[in-house]
């Protein structure tokens, strides 16, 4: 189980393969807090970085890639267009493209179902053109229920390749990452370390203090573990450091069976997409009363 490294990846299919691990973008300010944390990164050594038109912080991201010098080839650059541009996803792309200064996607993603299913039709046939064309090498979706993506595939006859979901030990997903496993859709967690609440689950203090290791690092290996993409967010250049430091031990059986039994034990921070359709901040959804525990 130490065998994977920071460059190992998962098959998304179509000869495109994803890196495992990578660094999260969302509330990382644009200029110079985006650009920092994207460097610290690269030097670090991670692959993946992880973007969205909404962030606004594309641009800040594709400069620090180019002065880098770490080669656009040798990276996946994840992004992902918000329900305000459903309108004309070309466009959005373009937009996307242009703010990177990038001429490809990794994995171009349809950040928020939003709440109108013929559109989420006409989204997805039109990302499936963007990748027919070359601007974006695989196609995802993001916070969507297993209904809205069966509209999809029996629409376009396409599987996603990729879904972003939160989870993490209070959310854990196994309803839909079984369901994913089943259709060949690899899952991202987003929110991986608790989308900024890991003080509030001191086991997770605990596992990680019997391995030498920070609660963050332990809970990131506990996806890891599982196959699962994580995208942890920091802006911080020791931190940064610190989360990509998860290759060099194992969680054993009774850790992995004690972090298990925190599902539904906390806050999930998702909104509710039956409801949200992407403008706004709606309250909280309760993912119990969602069915997705
Ligand atoms: N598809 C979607 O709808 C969606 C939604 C949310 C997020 N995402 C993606 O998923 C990524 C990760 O999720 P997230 O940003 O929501 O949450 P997260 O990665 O679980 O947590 C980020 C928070 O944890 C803090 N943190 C980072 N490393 C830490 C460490 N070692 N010890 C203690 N605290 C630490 C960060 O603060 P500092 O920055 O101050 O270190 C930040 O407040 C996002 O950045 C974004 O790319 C996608």
């Amino acid at each position: 189980m130490i065998e994977k490294t920071m460059e190992t990846t998962v098959q998304l299919g179509d000869g495109v393969k994803m890196p495992l691990f990578g660094l999260g973008l969302f509330s990382s300010a644009p200029g110079d807090e985006t650009y920092n944390a994207a460097r610290y990164a690269l030097e670090a050594g991670y692959k993946l970085m992880d973007t969205a038109a909404y962030y606004a912080n594309e641009e800040s991201l594709g400069k620090a890639v180019r002065d880098s010098g770490a080669g656009r080839e040798k990276l996946f650059i994840t992004t992902k267009m918000w329900p305000v541009d459903y309108s004309d996803p070309k466009a959005a792309c373009m937009d996307s493209l242009k703010k990177l200064g990038m001429d490809y996607i990794d994995l171009y993603l349809m950040h928020w179902p939003g709440t109108d299913a013929e559109r989420r039709k006409k989204v997805w046939n039109a990302m499936l053109e963007l990748r027919e064309k070359g601007y974006v090498r695989a196609c995802g979706v993001s916070n969507f229920y297993s209904e809205m993506i069966e509209e999809l595939i029996s629409d376009s006859g396409v599987v996603p390749q990729n879904h972003q979901i939160e989870l993490h030990p209070w959310i854990q997903q196994r309803k839909m990452r079984a369901y994913c496993a089943e259709k060949g859709i690899t899952v991202t967690s987003w929110g991986p370390i608790f989308h900024g609440h890991l003080s509030e689950a001191p086991l997770m203090e605990e596992i990680g203090k019997k391995h030498g290791k920070t609660a963050a690092q332990a809970t990131l290996r506990w996806h890891l573990q599982q196959d699962i993409n994580l995208i942890p967010k920091s802006v911080k250049k020791q931190r940064i450091i610190e989360n990509a430091a998860i290759f060099d031990f194992s969680l054993d059986e009774e850790d992995m069976r004690r972090i298990g039994e925190l599902d539904g034990m906390g806050q999930a921070f998702t909104f509710d997409p039956l409801v949200y359709d992407g403008e706004g901040r709606p309250p909280r959804m309760d993912p119990k009363q969602k069915g997705l525990l």
